[in-house]
């Protein structure tokens, strides 16, 4: 579904990630890991337009989707939630569903995935809590139907309590629905509990990436390219 070749990226002619070659298929679920300043936003923001490539290539099936609008992006399908959740805080939960102009009944089913903001229907976004607006901001994209869903630290200030629920719910929505998912998060064990794979960055690098369950069973290397001292111990 999703396939980076060789992408270089960043905000101007230098590049922030560099030679990072990636897939994500269709209802896989890949963690995007790393230090604070790795890339890991960039490199989402690559994808869905938002930063500019320097060199290689982004590809959603099979198309390269060089020269093409973030608008036009989201058109093919590429749904991407940002670190700041992008919610509108004057704007209530039912409203922020129905914006992307998704049926009744998709409304419904997004609002099933988190019956807390059943209740909260009314509510600004602004009034609600961390938590609550955290769920809004994936019920909303899961109202998309997309078929590549981006997720920028779904967990930010969120309880690792919170955080164990709402991945299950993207793993649960991905395997449904055949939703191909990137995903950086900071609670590095919760995510590789329900990711399939993991690619680490370092410095704007690729560090390492292997099977969820590789990279679980083997913290010292994950701790390692974490810090950017892969290269160093081998
Ligand atoms: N708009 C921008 N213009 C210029 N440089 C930027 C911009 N946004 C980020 N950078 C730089 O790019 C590098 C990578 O940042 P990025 O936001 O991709 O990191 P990250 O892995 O998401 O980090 P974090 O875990 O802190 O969110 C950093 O050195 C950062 O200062
Ligand atoms: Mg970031």
């Amino acid at each position: 579904m999703l396939e980076l070749y060789s992408l270089s990226a960043g905000y101007d002619s230098s590049s922030v990630v560099r030679d990072l070659s990636l897939t994500v298929a269709a209802g896989e679920v890949v963690a995007l890991l790393g230090a604070n300043g790795a890339g890991k936003t960039t490199t989402l923001r690559a994808i869905s337009g938002l930063a500019r490539v320097n060199s290689g290539s982004v590809r959603l099936d099979g198309v390269d989707l060089a020269g093409m609008s973030p608008t036009a992006r989201a058109r093919l399908g590429i749904v991407h939630v940002p670190e700041d959740r992008g919610l509108f805080f004057g704007l209530t939960v039912a409203e922020h569903l129905r914006l992307g102009g998704a049926t009744d009944e998709v409304q419904q089913a997004a609002l099933d995935r988190f019956p807390a903001l059943r209740g909260l229907r009314e509510r600004r976004a602004g009034l609600l809590s961390g938590g609550e607006q955290q769920m809004l901001a994936i019920a909303r994209a899961l109202t998309h139907e997309p078929k590549l869903l981006l997720l920028d630290e779904l967990s930010l200030g969120l309880a690792p309590v919170i955080v164990e629920r709402l991945l299950p719910v993207v793993r649960e929505f991905a395997d449904r629905h055949g939703t191909a998912v990137l995903m950086v998060e900071q609670h590095v064990h919760l995510a590789l509990e329900i990711a399939d794979r993991g690619y680490v960055l370092a410095h704007g690098d690729l560090a390492l990436s292997d099977s969820a369950a590789a990279l679980r069973g083997n913290s010292d290397l994950l701790t390692a390219s974490y810090l950017g001292e892969h290269a160093a111990h081998l």
